[in-house]
């Protein structure tokens, strides 16, 4: 049987090498499976849970669609919408906000990261963020949910989300409890500049990153100042152990290749990194550029974004305005 996939990202910029080889890379090859139903959500409700302006989440709104179709999901076959566009991600998000409990939201590790030390100014949106997660999956009865390994957490807060609504109201298997989609290897790119860091769209140095639209130039520097150690490459695997920089470039050129860390280690076994450097920019440069200039040529055209859009949140209303009618009918409006 064919699965059916949900996942979403933030339409806040900056989508990088991490988002592509953590998410969307296998959103593409999820879609590319002719049984699977694919929906792919740009989350502007939860982009707003940190402060945005207007017109620049206008314009990430439209490029984080670009970025989904020049990367090669296809807009006829996976259904992309945004999520301020199906008003059942709030309404159900709200009735799941009383199901779940502060308790499992406290331990949310992302909320503790981002709200930094000052808690008491973050938003209750930011704080409720996996709540609105949870409902976005649960509405389309989602089977897996393709992932970075940073949302781990926030998906097993969905299955027992989804687990206690069932118990709740003795509707067993109603709420589909989702698996999560996440690779073993490459889950977790590092930044260029700390290899002890995640890739981050918010990191205010723009060395950490290659951001899926720069130029050759630009990723030839990156890689160029990219962080390593003063020893030679790394001669296996095991030699790898505590050399987090040369792990992560390792393995971005590992996953950009489809191979594994392990052949990857092999090949540049003793070299310097300069040669190796040399090749990795060669190769992110081939993956990329397309990609990026992929995305330029679909900028030009919003109406053309704007209709994908409106096409998937037509798409998507329909199934989840079924899911919502039987939640609202469960819990006794
Ligand atoms: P976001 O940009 O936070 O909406 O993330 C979109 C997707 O990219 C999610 O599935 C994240 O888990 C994934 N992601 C973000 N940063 C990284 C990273 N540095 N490495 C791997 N996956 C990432
Ligand atoms: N929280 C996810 C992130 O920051 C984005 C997201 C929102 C999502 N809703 C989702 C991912 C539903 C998967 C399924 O990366």
């Amino acid at each position: 049987m064919g699965k059916k996939i949900f996942s979403g990202v933030q339409p806040t910029g900056n989508l990088h090498l991490g988002n592509y080889l953590g998410a969307i890379k296998n959103f593409v090859e999820l879609n590319n499976v002719p049984t699977n139903e694919c929906i792919f959500c740009v989350v502007d409700l939860h982009a707003i849970t940190v402060k945005q302006d207007p017109k620049e989440l206008k314009k990430n709104i439209r490029e984080t669609v670009a970025t989904f179709v020049a990367s090669g999901i296809d807009p006829k076959k996976s259904i992309i919408f945004n999520q301020s566009g199906v008003a059942a991600h709030s309404e159900v998000a709200w009735i799941l906000s009383c199901v779940a409990r502060m308790g499992w939201l406290n331990r949310m590790t992302q909320f503790k990261e981002k709200a930094g030390k000052d808690k008491e100014k973050a938003s209750i949106g930011l704080y409720s963020y996996p709540v609105l997660m949870a409902a976005d999956i649960l509405l389309y009865d989602a089977t897996h949910v393709p992932v970075g390994d940073d949302q781990k957490q926030h998906l097993e807060l969905c299955r027992d989300i989804a687990q206690k609504f069932n118990n709740d109201f003795g509707v067993e298997d109603f709420l589909k409890v989702p698996e999560p989609l996440i690779q073993k290897e490459f889950s977790r790119i590092m930044s260029l500049k700390d290899g002890s860091k995640k890739m981050s769209k918010s990191e205010i140095s723009d060395l950490s990153r290659i951001n899926l639209t720069d130029n050759e130039d630009q990723i030839i520097n990156k890689i160029k100042k990219a962080k390593t150690d003063p020893l030679p490459m790394p001669k296996n695997i095991k030699d790898l152990e505590g050399r987090l920089e040369a792990q992560n470039l390792l393995g971005i050129f590992a996953s950009l290749n489809n191979s594994t860390l392990e052949s990857s280690t092999e090949k540049f076994a003793g070299k310097n990194f300069s040669e190796f450097k040399h090749e990795l920019s060669e190769l992110i440069v081939n993956k990329i550029i397309p990609i990026s200039e992929e995305i330029k040529k679909l900028l030009n055209d919003y109406s053309h974004l704007d209709s994908i859009l409106l096409d998937g949140v037509e798409k998507a209303s329909k199934i989840a305005s079924k899911k919502i009618k039987n939640i609202k009918e469960i819990v006794g409006f």
